[in-house]
């Protein structure tokens, strides 16, 4: 039986610590499918690709040798043979992904890639297009969100324990500018699929989300 989650929602709206959680306490397999964009944007813009050539995009997407590894159960991604994981969580690299995952070559690789990922084991997967292209046969869907401005001050927040200055109003006009550009491409939309569950998690604690997912996990299995 299918028994693969799919969590999918805005850029801040803590999908990756939520499915990190969730993953750990049923024993699956977690699998950021941000982090595989962030990693393809690195690849096009060191290679210093032309986005708005085709042609070009394609020839490097087929290129691109991204796989997924796990150290201690967190996920490592392998960028031709380069541990990048330590580049992907920055500002720069999430923009960039922004950028690419709008392109068609691009994410027939990624797709393909992540359903083969989840055809071997049960897997938490989060990202834009999970529950809609991804994995439609989600056991769970869960389309999770929450005010820009709350998850403008989640990312600040973050940045500030890790050391790196942040301004409010910068983070939240980025997240906004990147909710436009996930939710109107042309492909793979950001949009909640018909069979998701609506997490609205601006006034829930972590714990409370992952303890309702969980729920509606095992109601479900
Ligand atoms: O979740 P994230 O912030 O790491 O994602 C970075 C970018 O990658 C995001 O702006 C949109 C894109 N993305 C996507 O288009 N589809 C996915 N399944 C995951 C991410």
């Amino acid at each position: 039986m299918n028994q693969n989650i799919a969590i999918d929602g805005p850029a801040g709206a803590g999908k990756s610590t939520i499915a990190r959680r969730v993953a750990a306490e049923r024993k699956m397999i977690y699998v950021d499918t941000g982090a595989m964009y962030r990693a393809m944007g690195i690849f096009l813009q060191r290679k210093q690709v032309d986005l708005s050539d085709p042609a070009a995009v394609q020839a490097a997407a087929d290129e691109a040798d991204i796989s997924i590894e796990y150290q201690n159960d967190a996920q490592q991604v392998i960028l031709c043979g380069e541990n990048v994981t330590g580049l992907l969580r920055t500002e720069e690299a999430g923009h960039g992904a922004s950028l690419v995952s709008v392109l068609a070559p691009v994410r027939r690789k990624m797709v393909e890639l992540q359903q083969r990922l989840a055809s071997r084991t049960a897997v938490v997967m989060d990202g834009r297009d999970i529950g809609t292209v991804v994995l439609p046969d989600a056991l769970l869907k869960i389309y999770l969100t929450a005010s820009s401005e709350v998850r403008a001050r989640r990312r600040c927040h973050e940045l500030e324990e890790k050391g790196e200055s942040c301004r409010l109003e910068d983070i939240q006009k980025d997240i906004e500018e990147r909710d436009y550009r996930d939710m109107h491409r042309e492909i793979s939309p950001l949009v909640q699929a018909d069979d998701a569950v609506l997490v609205d998690s601006s006034d829930m604690t972590i714990d409370e989300v992952v303890v309702r997912i969980i729920r509606l996990y095992e109601e479900r299995l």
